[in-house]
């Protein structure tokens, strides 16, 4: 696959201070629309998968739709494990020729995270390939990952320093407010955190949960320090909008390029949406 390591394209981003889409693909659909956006914005791009979402494709159809896509790509893409949980599974990903993956050991205890993002870290390193990893956890549900909101817990920024100092990692997912999925009220961001967070590490952060998030946020998070912003449920959203006004335009019909072709051209209106909020338009 024509793929680049996402460490290159996060390094570019963070000396430059915008951020890179980390845009969740869910099918054929999903991946043309996205690409095609980044294409034509011009702008570098990291796809990536969840664990549900290469059950659902299929990990050999992943390979060989993203192989398509790729082949003739004037951008900077890479291909990277979104929430992977376990050293097995990065592994796997690896070996199917992912450029990047996350280890998402943010669920357990400050040393256990530690011990298995510095694991993944010097496997995926020895070959090249980039690692994310979190710390502090967002509530909501990313596919297989469900986190009770109780249970949300904000990055510290001084276990931050001491997380990237001993694991090694590209790339630093935090938690200041978001949550994955849908919101059920307004997300409050700490943008105070992120900035000492910024201040105190010199690695590339990470924001999950940016959809329902408002382009505002979004733009400060990015201007305090967030290189990489991950979205997934906005695109769904995009689709499903658009194919449920074909569907209420004309009940009966019944060919799916009909409604998935729409549907790809909204997440596509979508992505470019995005890609300019995030400032990376023009940046491949
Ligand atoms: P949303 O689905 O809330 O956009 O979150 C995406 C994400 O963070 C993927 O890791």
């Amino acid at each position: 696959m024509n793929l680049t390591p996402m460490a290159e394209i996060l390094n570019k981003a963070n000396k430059e201070n915008y951020a890179v889409g980390g845009f969740n693909i869910n099918n054929l659909e999903f991946l043309q629309g996205i690409i095609e956006a980044a294409e034509e914005s011009r702008a570098p791009l990291i796809l990536q998968t969840s664990e549900g979402a290469m059950r659902y494709i299929g990990k050999d159809y992943v390979v060989g739709m993203v192989e398509a896509a790729t082949k003739n790509a004037s951008i900077p893409v890479a291909l990277h494990l979104d929430h992977g949980s376990g050293f097995e599974k990065a592994m796997e990903c690896i070996r199917l020729g992912y450029s990047s993956v996350m280890i998402d050991a943010s669920h357990d205890p400050f040393e256990e995270n530690i011990a298995q993002s510095a694991k993944v870290v010097e496997a995926a390193h020895s070959v090249g390939v980039s690692v994310e990893a979190e710390l502090g956890q967002l509530g909501g549900t990313e596919d297989d990952v469900t986190v009770d909101e109780a249970d949300a817990t904000y990055t510290r920024p001084d276990e931050a320093v001491e997380f990237v100092a001993r694991t090694g990692v590209d790339a630093l997912a935090i938690a200041i407010g978001t949550a994955h999925g849908v919101y059920s009220g307004e997300p409050e961001l700490d943008f105070e955190r992120l900035e000492e967070i910024n201040e105190k590490t010199d690695i590339p952060l990470v924001l999950h949960g940016a959809s329902g998030v408002s382009d505002d946020d979004v733009r400060r998070a990015v201007q305090n320090g967030i290189n990489k912003v991950n979205v997934n449920t906005d695109f769904q959203q995009a689709f499903t909008d658009r194919v449920k006004k074909i569907f209420a335009e004309d009940p009966e019909i019944y060919d799916p390029r009909k409604y998935c072709g729409p549907g790809r051209e909204a997440i596509k209106e979508r992505v470019k949406e995005k890609i300019e909020i995030l400032g990376s338009k023009n940046k491949a």
